[in-house]
């Protein structure tokens, strides 16, 4: 039998399930559309789609992953969030019976140009002041008068993001946003949707016809200040792997490249198989968290493409094929991604092709 490295990522299903359960505990009026580009977050989304079939939706934006989960058997919604970047895509999207964002001025042309044989649903995106995509409210009547008139569109959705709805102290941003999109919004009779996970746990006013769910399904927490655990969500993700070298160190004695870490007495390191050609961050902080047969101790020195180096001083039980893990249960994924100076969506999205992925 091949000997595999010993690094994996874990995907626990059951976290998944729960982790929609809570949505719906919190939003239990809305149809839930399960966020799933980039790979279901890093977690693979034909894994992710089956764990999560009881959504109502999926919203992804890459459209060979669309067609994937339409040719799986999926029934639902099946939203791409950019929508499309061509005219010949209209064709796929009717063949597969996607729904597509409408958020620029081009895309109605395209639309409007489009000789379909059934009808496209289509969500029509207003900027309420996220600023990224969207029509503003200035363009937002003459857009949605274009659909209506469009024989080729079927139901029309209206939507929003929100630009700061995971910050505690940014109630006044939400609100501007939500009064904005009502004043559009108001009085169309048309289904809405714009929350994202921190709007789903934050802001119930905001939770309309349709939450859009990302981070939250995948176990980690929108916000800084509060963890996951608080929110009863459980990880969906641990990376893990093992002890592959250990090296028994001198006062003064250097670890790794650019001996960026130097030993002030005797220790012991562990040297993990894990590195960021696996998608561990190369700018984990010195200090970074990681647990060695279930204990915390830190990462030291610069992280290397294959390996990372781990403080073994206070784990004497610790030696060559201990288990190592390097975010999941027992360690938030966001506290390593804030060592690292970034956030828990980047680092599972990062995972690298090379990961091995188990269930
Ligand atoms: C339009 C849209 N809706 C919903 C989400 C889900 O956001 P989150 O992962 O913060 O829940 C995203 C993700 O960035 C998004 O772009």
């Amino acid at each position: 039998m091949l000997m595999a490295r010993p690094i994996q990522a874990l995907i626990d299903l059951s976290a998944l399930e729960h982790n929609l359960s809570v949505v719906c505990r919190h939003a239990p009026r809305s149809r839930v559309m399960a966020v799933i580009k980039a790979d279901a977050y890093g977690h693979g989304v034909l894994r992710v789609a089956e764990a999560l079939g009881r959504a109502d939706g999926f919203a992804l934006l890459e459209m060979d992953a669309a067609v994937r989960l339409r040719e799986a058997g999926y029934r639902q919604t099946i939203l791409l969030l950019e929508g499309f970047f061509a005219m010949e895509e209209l064709a796929s999207i009717e063949q597969y019976h996607l729904s597509t964002v409408v958020h620029h001025p081009e895309q109605l042309a395209m639309l409007s140009a489009y000789r379909q044989r059934g009808r496209l649903d289509v969500f029509l995106k207003l900027n309420t002041g996220m600023n990224r995509l969207g029509f503003t409210l200035e363009q937002f009547p003459g857009a949605l008068e274009t659909l209506k008139s469009n024989p080729a569109v079927g139901q029309i959705t209206l939507m929003s993001h929100f630009a700061r709805a995971d910050e505690s102290d940014r109630h006044e941003s939400v609100a501007a946003q939500m009064q904005r999109f009502n004043a559009a919004a108001g009085g169309r009779n048309l289904p809405c949707s714009l929350a994202n996970s921190a709007a789903i746990l934050r802001y119930p006013e905001t939770h309309a016809d349709w939450v859009r769910p990302g981070i939250m399904l995948y176990g980690a927490s929108p916000f800084s200040d509060r963890t996951a655990a608080e929110l009863d969500l459980y990880p969906a993700m641990t990376v893990s792997s093992k002890i592959i070298a250990v090296q028994e160190l001198k006062s003064g004695d250097g670890v790794g490249y650019g001996h960026v870490f130097r030993a002030d007495r005797s220790m012991r390191v562990g040297i993990v198989a894990g590195g960021y050609a696996d998608g561990y961050p190369r700018h984990a902080a010195a200090g970074t968290a990681v647990l060695v047969n279930g204990k915390r101790t830190r990462v030291i020195g610069r992280v290397s493409m294959d390996m990372l180096h781990v403080d073994l001083s206070e784990i004497s039980d610790a030696g060559v094929g201990s288990q190592v893990t390097l975010w999941g249960r027992g360690l938030p994924v966001e506290e390593v991604a804030q060592s690292a100076g970034t956030v828990g969506y980047e680092l599972l999205c990062a995972l690298a092709p090379r990961m091995r992925i188990v269930t």
